[in-house]
């Protein structure tokens, strides 16, 4: 069984589709939720679904190397097989990412390499592209630019905003990471030095 611990900022609504589908079909364990901010949502979720948390918050440390050194303990007393970001929002440093080699795995709210960074759907409409979605990728030190895992796509409206493209792409996200966790468990997905196979 695949060891998780997944890092959140917010309401955590991936965390929840991920507890979900573990519970039903029983091929991950969720070890840890780690947050960075105490009033998250998302811990709510994980306390309600009686996964252990820590509260991890950025601004109490004077740097980051503190901040992470912190993060480092809380997962490595776990040994995750993979540590999932899900709407975790501070960026995480090299030494960090070199720490946990084909183990980092993040959702980004684009169809990358479309859309790297924020206020991505607000950014879809702007430019005009009748498709936008999400992407799961191996993170790497560039920002959202790590080897894609899995993607979706969905269909800009005429009559979409930046929140109803949002709730649009969200509900595929909630499809997309609880499938990518089960191919990693079905070995159907692999991840060496840091490049991703799929069969
Ligand atoms: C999602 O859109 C995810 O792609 C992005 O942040 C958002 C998190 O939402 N990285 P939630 O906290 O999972 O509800």
């Amino acid at each position: 069984m695949l060891k998780l611990v997944i890092l959140i900022s917010g309401s955590g609504s991936n965390l929840q589709s991920l507890i979900d589908s573990v519970h039903k079909n029983g091929i991950a364990k969720i070890l840890r939720v780690i947050s960075n901010k105490a009033d998250a949502k998302g811990i709510q979720r994980a306390e309600a679904a009686e996964i252990s948390t820590s509260i991890i918050e950025h601004r109490d440390y004077s740097s980051k190397q503190d901040f992470e050194e912190d993060i480092v303990k809380a997962i490595d007393a776990i040994e995750p097989d993979y540590i999932l970001l899900a709407g975790f929002m501070r960026i995480l440093s090299n030494e960090f990412i070199a720490h946990y080699p084909d183990k980092i795995i993040n959702i980004h709210p684009s169809i990358l390499p479309a859309f790297r960074g924020l206020n991505t759907h607000q950014r879809a409409i702007d430019a005009g592209v009748k498709q936008h979605g999400a992407t799961v990728h191996l993170v790497i030190p560039e920002l959202d630019s790590g080897p894609i895992i899995q993607q979706i796509s969905v269909d800009i409206s005429i009559n979409d905003d930046a929140h109803t493209l949002a709730n649009k792409v969200l509900k595929q996200e909630h499809q997309l990471y609880p499938d990518v966790v089960k191919a990693l468990a079905d070995g159907r997905i692999t991840i060496r030095d840091g490049v991703v196979y799929t069969q």
